[in-house]
Formats: structure tokens, C-alpha cells, sequence
């Protein structure tokens, strides 16, 4: 069986085909040196060059995976989270192909595919804890079963990934932050810097990053102010430190309340390398295992769309041709479009 998959929820167009459980192709355009500039997605932008990249990766993945349009089984597309104009060019892009083709038509979670993203590594082992972790959002997610989605706890604010971007604004670091601020934390000193660690020890799994970069920004204006210098190094490293601690520290406590038998991190901050190496380690000592998706499927593309889709076909999860792109749907309302 095989599966044409579209995502354009953010800032990358792209197109995978796979057959079976064989990844055929993964055509990924990005935008982020277009966006850069500006230190962060433009919407507007976004959807423009989703309408012009399109057809080109959808031409690419043909070529790449040597088959016609005729050949696909069924058309999967990203119906959200994400932004409204950049998810709508994938959308009606996927439902095109499917009322010409006459195939069956697969609106897919993002967020979710970025927890079947660890399928690209080994079988999910169920109770699972997701811990989804990107510019958008930040979500503990807990699965008894495939295709079950239970959200535990969430931010009450901004996304982690925001918060980083953020911080790396205020910094000079570029967009997205995330890397470059990974990268120096390396070389510095975690406890040089002071920094709030919000609703660490308050019972729930919620999150709350508004309160740190607010931190953060005021602490560099008013070290301006003061003509004072900022070890940058120093200030990556600290607040790396405190904002993956307290995603630690809860997934560790998630884990253990929900006796599960994985924890899978999910979402473009899963290419964080401290989180990477650190929560794995931990839960290992409590005998969790953990998985973290390969580097190239921590980023948006359309083969994590695909995984998905295979599992939602099976389901016989259809959509109709009025399906409308939902830039606010929610993991556990996955089955409603
Ligand atoms: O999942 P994603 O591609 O975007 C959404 O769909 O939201 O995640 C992008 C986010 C950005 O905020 C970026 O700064 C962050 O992931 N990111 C990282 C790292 N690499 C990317 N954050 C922390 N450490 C990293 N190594």
C-alpha cells in the first residue's frame, strides 16, 4: 500500500511516499533562511512559499520514489496544529489530489506523527508517556494503546521552543534559537546564571516559560543598561540547565505515576542534546526505556505524516473533500474533522 503524505504546517513544505513500511522518499523544503531574517516564521510568508514550493516537492517525490500519481493508495496531509494559511496550501493540495485520483483522503495530527516519528527507530511499547516537546507546544501525552491519546499536562503559556527562540533573540543568536543555544551551553557554566523554575514542584505536569524568558530579557536589558557584560556561554548553559530540568524532573515523575513501559520525546526540541542524553539516562535507572527519534525526524517532515497515516488507514480514518484545515486541533480529538 501506498501513501502520498503532505505536511506544511510551519515552515517546511514537504512530501514523503512510502509503500509499506518502506520509506520511499522524504522531499523537504525549507523556509527557516527566508523567515530568518525577520527572527521568526512569518504566517504570511509561510503560506506563500508553501503555494510555490508544492508543487515542485510533490514532483520531486515522484521522481525520487519512480512512481505516477496513479500508483498512490491514498493521500495524508497535516490538517493541523500549526498556522492556518501554511496548513490550508497542503490541504486543499491534498484533497486535489484526492478527488482526481479517487483514493482516500488521511488528515493527520502533527503532533502525533511526531510521536510516531519513533517508529523510525523501533516498535512503540504501550502504556507509553509522550513528550512532546516543540516551537508550538509542550504537551505530556499518555497512550495505553496506538491511536489513544490522553494530554496529562501542558503549558499554561508560551511553548518551549518559543521560550528558546525567545532567549536567543534577546541574545543576538539567530532564529531559530534553539541550536546556536544548545550549542554554547555547552561551553559554559550551568550555574553561573540564576534562573526560575516555574511550576516545578506544584503536583502537576503543567508548564509555564512565559515567566523565564520574561526573566531572561530583563536581566540582559538591564545588564545593558548597567553597561555590565553578559557571559553568553554562561547564561545558554544556566538556563538550558533549569528549563530541561523541569521537563526531566516531571517526565521522570509522569513515568513512574503511569507505570509506563516507554517514554518517547516528540517534537523539534527532541534535537535538544542535553535532553537527548539526559533523559534517557535517568529513566534507564528507574528500568523505563525511552526512545528519541532519529535527528533528521526531529525536524517537520512529511515521512512522519506518512507513519501515521499507515496506522489511520487501517482504521479507515477518511476524511470527506470539505475537510478544512483546525489550527488549533487537539492530540486527543484526533478521530473529529
Ligand atoms: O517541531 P518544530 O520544528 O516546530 C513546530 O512545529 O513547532 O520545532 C521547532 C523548535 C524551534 O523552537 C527550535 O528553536 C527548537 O525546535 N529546537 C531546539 C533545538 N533544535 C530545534 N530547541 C532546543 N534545542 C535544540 N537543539
Amino acid at each position: 500500500m501506498k501513501i502520498l503524505a503532505i505536511e506544511t504546517s510551519c515552515d517546511e513544505t514537504s512530501v514523503a511516499i512510502t509503500d509499506g513500511d518502506k520509506l520511499l522518499c522524504n522531499v523537504v523544503s525549507s523556509q527557516v533562511e527566508m523567515h530568518e531574517k525577520y527572527g521568526g516564521v512569518m504566517p504570511e510568508m509561510a503560506s506563500r512559499l508553501h503555494s510555490e514550493n508544492i508543487g515542485a516537492c510533490l514532483k520531486e517525490a515522484l521522481h525520487q520514489s519512480k512512481l505516477t500519481f496513479e500508483d498512490i493508495d491514498a493521500f495524508a496531509v497535516t490538517r493541523g496544529p500549526g498556522l492556518i494559511g501554511a496548513l490550508h496550501v497542503g490541504v486543499q493540495a491534498a484533497k486535489t489530489l484526492a478527488m482526481l485520483y479517487n483514493k482516500p483522503l488521511i488528515p493527520v495530527h502533527h503532533l502525533a506523527a511526531h510521536v510516531y516519528a519513533n517508529e523510525f527507530i523501533g516498535q512503540l511499547e504501550f502504556p507509553l508517556l509522550a513528550v512532546v516537546v516543540s516551537g508550538g507546544n509542550t504537551e505530556f501525552v499518555y497512550m495505553p494503546r496506538h491511536l489513544e491519546f490522553e494530554i496529562i499536562g501542558t503549558t499554561r503559556d508560551d511553548a518551549i521552543g518559543e521560550c528558546y527562540d525567545k532567549v536567543a533573540r534577546v541574545l543576538d543568536l539567530g532564529y531559530p534559537g534553539g541550536v546556536p543555544i544548545d550549542r554554547l551551553a555547552k561551553t559554559g557554566n550551568k550555574h553561573a546564571y540564576d534562573i526560575p523554575q516555574p511550576l516545578l514542584h506544584d503536583g502537576s505536569y503543567d508548564f509555564s516559560f512565559s515567566g523565564v524568558k520574561t526573566h531572561i530579557i530583563n536581566l540582559v536589558h538591564n545588564a545593558k543598561q548597567k553597561g555590565e557584560q553578559i557571559n553568553v556561554p554562561d547564561l545558554c548553559a544556566s538556563f538550558q540547565y533549569k528549563v530541561m530540568n523541569i521537563i526531566i524532573e516531571k517526565a521522570l515523575r509522569a513515568a513512574k505515576e503511569y507505570d509506563v513501559k516507554q517514554v518517547v520525546i516528540a517534537g523539534g526540541v527532541s534535537a535538544n542534546s542535553y535532553l537527548r542524553s539526559e533523559l534517557p539516562r535517568l529513566l534507564e535507572l528507574e528500568g523505563i526505556s525511552a526512545t528519541i527519534p532519529p535527528l533528521w525526524a526531529t525536524t517537520d517532515q512529511a515521512a512522519m505524516i506518512a507513519q501515521l497515516a499507515r496506522h489511520l488507514y487501517k482504521e479507515k480514518l477518511f476524511a470527506p473533500l470539505t475537510l478544512g484545515a483546525d489550527p488549533n486541533w487537539q492530540i486527543d480529538d484526533f478521530r473529529n474533522f
